[in-house]
């Protein structure tokens, strides 16, 4: 039976418990399986690196929801990333990618792959002159996509990039992350791999680290399930658990975070203060129409710059009182960061760098007038 988003992310890989009908799959907080004579498996289950029932509940559910044959969890978003890379490239392979990708992202493959023998490219994905410039070389394999972006909220064209990264015979990845896959399903647009910080988003709850890798191909599958087993990346049970746990309700969380942060961007662009805001959502953001086709919504990120510059972004970071000072995003509760010494603070001076009088909302699901009046009284203070 063909289901609908919430059904799925409520009952697949959910099944009631077999022997005791509970509804709340187990935490099977176990690292080995009893074998019923020497090689005899219950089930597969052998060692808990290799497979643990609650970590392929967590796998089925991430697979189901952004349409792919294979998902594989891992204990962060990077970890994921570094599995990904080394199980589909060897050395003397060259990866493009958005000159605004995740600061983390760009210093695992520059700092710590590059070492090992994988070249970058770092372009605006938005100019597709670029693109294929940088991805003509011959040697470019993986073509790595942020949309909407982070900080700069840029919007990508999915099946467009997808197709200039195929005709040069690498394959397309995005992360998800922004976005979830209850907005936006890359895998149907054309991309060949999903990537995740499940510590965003798809857990909800800012209380378990965690990534993901969804995909369609059965031989990159079994390469990254090796890696996967033999690096040894992979989620705990707990984390795993409560992972599925957020899962459940990312369709009605992501509606409701896209319904506050269009509000908080719109009340943001009538402030003297402000210089711009940059939120898919509004009509004069440049890829608003892009992101209107290829996304259900447009999210609850919101990033907004000062007229008065640093010290201004700095005072506004360091006034509120619902939203929270912090590193991350895509929780419950609205948090306020200020990216070029926060979650950019490894990009300074490099050309990923992002202005200084910028700060990133991820607008949670609190009551929409707390959050006005918080961010009312901490421009207040300028
Ligand atoms: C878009 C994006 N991708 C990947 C990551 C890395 O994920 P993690 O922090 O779970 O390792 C982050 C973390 O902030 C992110 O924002």
């Amino acid at each position: 039976m063909s289901t609908g988003f919430n059904t799925r992310a409520i009952h697949a890989g959910q099944s009631p418990d077999p022997t005791t009908g509970a509804v709340i799959p187990a935490l099977y907080q176990s690292t080995t399986y009893a074998q019923d004579g020497i090689g005899g498996l219950r089930n597969g289950y052998e060692y808990g690196r290799g497979t643990n029932p609650t970590r392929d509940a967590l796998q089925e559910q991430l697979a189901a929801l952004e349409g792919g044959r294979h998902a594989f969890s891992f204990s962060s978003g990077l970890a994921a990333e570094d599995s990904l890379i080394r199980a589909l490239l060897v050395p003397g392979d060259h990866i493009v990618l958005g000159n605004d990708a995740y600061g983390g992202t760009y210093r695992l493959i520059n700092r710590v792959l590059s070492p090992w023998g994988i070249t970058n490219a770092a372009v605006d994905m938005s100019d597709s002159a670029a693109l294929q410039a940088a991805i003509a070389g011959g040697n470019t394999k993986m073509v790595w996509l942020e949309t909407p972006s982070n900080p700069m909220m840029k919007i990508s064209d999915i099946a467009a990039i997808a197709e200039a990264a195929h005709s040069a015979g690498a394959l397309l990845v995005v992360d998800n992350t922004f976005a979830s896959p209850y907005l936006q399903q890359p895998l149907a647009l054309g991309a060949d791999i999903v990537v995740h910080s499940t510590t965003k988003y798809i857990g909800g709850h800012s209380d378990a680290v965690g990534g993901a890798v969804i995909l369609n191909d059965d031989a990159a599958a079994e390469k990254l399930g090796f890696i996967q087993f033999a690096v040894g990346a992979v989620s705990a049970p707990m984390e795993a658990w409560l992972t599925t746990r957020g899962l459940k309700t990312l369709g009605v969380r992501m509606d409701r975070h896209s319904a506050n942060a269009m509000a908080v961007a719109t009340w943001l662009l009538d402030q003297p203060a402000v210089e711009s805001v940059l939120y898919p959502g509004l009509k004069d953001h440049p890829g608003h129409d892009l992101a209107k086709a290829q996304m259900k919504d447009f999210g609850g990120m919101v990033s907004v710059s000062f007229k008065g510059g640093e010290a201004a972004a700095r005072k506004v970071a360091e006034s509120t009182k619902v939203f929270t000072l912090a590193e991350s995003l895509g929780g419950v509760e609205s948090l306020m960061n200020y990216p070029a010494e926060m979650t950019h603070a490894s990009v300074k001076g490099t050309e990923l760098a992002v202005p200084e009088n910028l700060l990133r909302l991820s607008v949670g699901i609190e009551d929409l007038e707390d959050l006005i009046a918080d961010l009312e009284q901490a421009l207040g203070q300028l």
